[in-house]
């Protein structure tokens, strides 16, 4: 049976969630300013710096970002035209030629920083490897060139399923060389969540490993390329790229799966980056949303290069003898961006670490710091409440003293979370820039810069230069200062994301259709809610859809009831979060049985594994509840906010005078 749950993507602006209010917003007057000698060296160096800036910017735009893109990427051929706005399709650079992997490599080659280490990487069992710009090149080539002989052909789709291995930044950039569009596929979703993905990028290669090490375990990757391959499911795939990880015994079939290592042996290290258009695909990334198929995002060459670059550079402050790092995977928009593309396009140092962390090493991030004398460090709000609860005495073992700059991504940073970072890590010296964007967005869309703006813990404080925010409500009117609202970008960026892959139609409906465009504009829907306080400061809500946030990953709950309701026993299932004090929050499933299935506990662990096998460990839901019907209105939508508040365990209030069956909460209150 399938789910009764209303389509979000198309249906109008007012089924979205209730107006944010901003009594769950915490006051916060602790205002902190850049650290002097930080600022002296910085590129902006106050927050007047920043404000002429951005009025620049604000002023002719594309005469900014022209500017910027003369100065700071190598192009083939020059552009025609900035940008082409006919909303919500955007066009940047057109009549550019560029090709990124150029720009993050060959363009070094020529200076000192040919030795420079590109890429550091610390693998999880104690193994490390350091690249430089000249080997990265050499690498890159020759998998650009394995690539080609392998059939593929420049706008061919390649699936990237990786571990977090220097060879995952390597396939990537030689995809991008060839101008095939990689489309990554996080290593931790299950083979069904793969092949979705592989079919509907309509993948001709895919790029993986015997497997890697997670979490004190071995992931078996290339088993989960063959269950996702098996009986033709994903019939575009014709061939499997396999690079040497674990050494564990794999299956490899003939014609079909290559080792890496063995090609790689005689291939050519000479090959020419292929000059692309400015809009030519440069990757596809799948992620969540209200609906239950994730979207595939996608992104295009010039405009991307651009702002990831820009982005880096400014709101790390990027000097050359930075060691930056960022603990994401490259599975998400955090990894391309700012481990792969954006460092690598400036010329910086950039660390890879596999591991992540867990109870059995309290001290992982610190032992990179040191080991590496990081001077950047970029993490989440859920790995930095994990180490809070692991204990201060792992932090205060190490020598911390090379850090100049923190960053944070993912969620909104609780006040407390934050003073643990700029004390306990930071030691009050560092500057933290919380990073405000989406897989959409492509770059950082509001941020402080760390030599200019002064920071309010839990505010990801001002746009960056270019970027045009707002909140408004339904109707696009900008709300007053403090109060609840929409968060929308009002002006097109250059890594703004395209469409979504093959459904322009689904693209216009779930960015630029929620919010009416105003006076004939067309705004950016973001799906977050948001306050501006009185020095124009942004504090992100959360999501105001079906979206919830899991450790930072972004799950759509109609994702997983999706994968529930596959199941013989689920007649009906509603998938909310619930606050969490390390995940942010937690899956908790409500469901409905069908006819002679019984809840228990051992139903209760095969459901959850049976999302796990469908989506992967990251949706598994903590709680799964049975009920005999779920709270619906009359109308037959199911009312997630009395789930919300169920889930969380706390008492139903407020209006429930929709609520078509009252006795239906009274059971599910006691089943809690
Ligand atoms: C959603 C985007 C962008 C890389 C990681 C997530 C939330 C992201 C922040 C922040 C408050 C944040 C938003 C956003 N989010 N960064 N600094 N403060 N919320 O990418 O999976 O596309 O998720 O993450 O809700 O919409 P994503």
């Amino acid at each position: 049976m399938s789910n009764p749950t209303s389509n979000p993507d198309s249906t109008p602006a007012s089924n979205l969630g209730s107006t944010p209010t901003i009594e769950s917003i915490l006051h916060e007057d602790r205002l902190f300013q850049p650290p002097a000698e930080l600022a002296a060296q910085a590129k902006f160096k106050s927050f007047s710096d920043y404000e002429a800036i951005y009025a620049k910017a604000k002023a002719d735009p594309a005469a900014f970002w022209g500017e910027l893109a003369q100065q700071e990427l190598h192009w083939f051929e020059p552009w025609k035209q900035v940008l082409d706005w006919r909303p919500p399709f955007a066009k940047w650079f057109e009549g550019g030629k560029i090709n990124i992997s150029y720009n993050c490599l060959d363009r070094h080659l020529t200076t000192w920083r040919k030795n420079k280490a590109a890429l550091i990487w610390e693998g999880e069992p104690g193994d490390s490897r350091t690249l430089t710009y000249a080997q990265l090149h050499r690498e890159v080539c020759q998998m650009a060139n394995v690539l080609k002989e392998l059939g593929v052909q420049k706008g061919d789709r390649v699936g990237i399923y990786m571990p977090m291995i220097p060879e995952a930044a390597i396939a990537m950039l030689a995809c991008a060389r060839i101008g095939a569009p990689h489309s990554v596929v996080f290593g931790g979703f299950s083979a069904e969540a793969l092949r979705d993905r592989l079919v509907d990028a309509q993948a001709k290669l895919v790029i993986t490993a015997d497997g890697g090490f997670r979490k004190d375990k071995v992931v078996a990757l290339k088993e989960q390329v063959d269950n996702a391959l098996a009986n033709n499911a994903a019939p575009s795939v014709q061939n499997v790229l396999v690079v040497q990880r674990t050494k564990e015994p794999i299956i490899m079939e003939t014609g079909r799966d290559h080792w890496w290592h063995e090609l790689q042996t005689n291939a050519s290290a000479d090959c020419p980056a292929e000059p692309m258009n400015s809009e030519d695909m440069l990757f596809i990334l799948y992620t969540s949303g209200s609906t239950g198929k994730p979207k595939g995002v996608v992104h295009t060459t010039a405009g991307y290069n651009l702002y990831t670059h820009v982005t880096t550079q400014w709101t790390f402050d990027l000097q050359d003898t930075d060691i930056y790092w960022c603990t994401a995977d490259v599975g998400w928009i955090t990894g391309h961006s700012y481990i792969v593309y954006g460092p690598l396009s400036n010329g910086a140092t950039t660390v890879m670490y596999e591991g992540v962390p867990r109870p059995s090493n309290p001290g992982c991030f610190w032992d990179v710091i040191e080991k590496y004398g990081v001077t950047i460090f970029y993490t989440a709000p859920t790995a930095i409440r994990t180490f809070i609860k692991m204990g201060d005495q792992h932090p205060k073992a190490r020598n911390l003293s090379s850090l100049r700059i923190l960053g944070t991504v993912g969620e909104p940073i609780n006040p407390e979370a934050w003073m643990w970072y700029h004390t306990v890590i930071g030691k009050e010296r560092c500057p933290i820039v919380d990073t405000w964007w989406q897989t959409e967005t492509g770059g950082f869309m509001i941020t402080p810069l760390p030599g200019a703006t002064p920071t309010k813990p839990g505010s990801a404080t001002r746009p960056f230069p270019g970027i045009l925010a707002e909140v408004v409500d339904l109707d696009g009117n900008p709300v007053a200062d403090n109060e609840g609202g929409y968060l929308v970008i009002t002006h097109p960026w250059p890594s703004m994301l395209r469409t979504v892959y093959g459904d322009d139609d689904r693209f216009r409906r779930t960015y630029w259709e929620h919010i009416a465009p105003k006076d004939g504009q067309y705004l950016y829907f973001a799906g977050d809610g948001a306050r501006r306080d009185e020095d124009g400061y942004f504090w992100i809500m959360g999501r105001v859809d079906d979206v919830i946030s899991v450790s930072g990953h972004r799950l759509g709950t109609m994702e997983i009831e999706s994968a529930l309701v596959s199941h013989p026993a689920v007649a009906e299932a509603a998938v909310v979060g619930r606050p969490d004090e390390v995940k942010g929050e937690d899956v908790v499933a409500f469901i409905t049985l069908e006819g002679t299935y019984r809840g228990s506990d051992t139903l209760k662990s095969e459901l959850k594994q049976h999302v796990v096998a469908e989506i992967g460990a990251i949706a598994r839901p903590s709680d799964i509840r049975f009920a005999d019907a779920l709270p619906k209105t009359r109308s037959g939508k199911i009312m997630r906010r009395l789930l919300r508040t169920l889930a969380s365990g706390q008492e139903v209030s407020g209006d429930t005078s929709t609520l078509e069956d009252r006795s239906v909460l009274d059971a599910l209150r006691e089943d809690a």
